[in-house]
């Protein structure tokens, strides 16, 4: 990891080569997303998107005890109608940034992700966490629903049955179940959590830009679309790749019998 840490009231932000690391630092509150965090997020995702440089993303939570353990209850309680409506606007959009990134965003969960935090870490690429971590949409218990994406996001990972049954139920899962429900990519023991997640974003941070691009908008356009057109969407993005230089670079080093060097062009 580099030593240039630049802190946000509610982020901190340090890159290890290509690899941004996004930490929600909210330690206190474990991490829960009030206003402020949704600002600070969506801005963050935005010049991450605009930086060429930064070519994977690990987004996580600080103090070990939580990824993110929902949306501030504190600022929840004290909504009207009309200010709920755009504090899940303003959350979805957010999390919609990410997902829509065309970068890879590995959500790193050593703890609770819970409620928003649940859907924080669903909209991200890939879920890796500690096999302590618990997940849930435990908004029953307050009298509301998942606002920022969590019955969609969750439908879609982990079907109909498991989506109804998390958020009308609302009682936490651990990681186990997580991922035997399809909802984390891999569970490993807490003290591996780090290793596993950076030697991952690692490797995506020396693929070829363009073709983690082309992976990201097809699979997640497929998933919104007829196969006729998400089949037409991977051929337009197949073709693009062939455009890049990364492309004659890797296969090149193919036939040379090489590692290929992805320089993002
Ligand atoms: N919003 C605001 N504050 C939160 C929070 C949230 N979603 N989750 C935790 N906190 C705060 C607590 O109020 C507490 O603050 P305080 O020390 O100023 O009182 C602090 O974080 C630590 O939480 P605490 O409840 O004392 O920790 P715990 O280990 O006893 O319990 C949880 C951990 C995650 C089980 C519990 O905090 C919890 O249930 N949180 C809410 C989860 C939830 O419903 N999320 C969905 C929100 S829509």
């Amino acid at each position: 990891m580099s030593n240039t840490v630049t802190a946000h009231a509610h982020l901190l932000i340090e890159d290890s080569g290509n690899v941004r690391v996004v930490t929600i630092n909210r330690p206190d509150k474990l991490n829960a997303l009030n206003r402020a965090v949704l600002t600070e997020l969506d801005a963050e995702f935005a010049r991450i998107a605009a930086d060429p440089n930064v070519r994977a993303v690990v987004l996580r939570g600080a103090g070990g005890k939580a990824f993110v353990a929902g949306a501030d209850i504190g600022e929840l309680a004290a909504l009207n109608p009309i200010q709920a409506r755009d504090f899940s606007r303003c959350g979805q959009q957010m999390m919609r940034r990410i997902e829509t990134l065309g970068k890879p965003v590995i959500a790193m969960i050593g703890g609770f992700a819970l409620g928003g935090g649940m859907e924080l870490a669903m909209c991200c690429h890939l879920r890796i966490a500690a096999d302590t971590a618990k997940f849930g949409q435990p908004e029953i218990n307050l009298g509301v629903l998942p606002g920022f994406g969590g019955t969609q996001r969750l439908l879609r990972l982990a079907g109909r049955g498991a989506a109804l049954e998390l958020c009308l139920v609302g009682k936490p899962i651990d990681a186990q179940r997580a991922y035997e429900l399809g909802i984390v990519n891999r569970v490993v023991p807490l003290d591996q959590l780090e290793e596993a997640v950076f030697k991952l974003a690692a490797q995506f941070a020396s693929a070829a830009p363009q073709a983690l691009r082309g992976i990201l908008d097809a699979i997640l356009v497929g998933g919104e679309c007829g196969i006729e057109a998400g089949l037409d969407y991977e051929t337009q993005a197949f073709a693009v790749c062939t455009s890049t230089s990364d492309m004659r670079e890797g296969t090149a080093a193919f036939l040379e019998r090489r590692k290929p060097v992805f320089r993002g062009d």
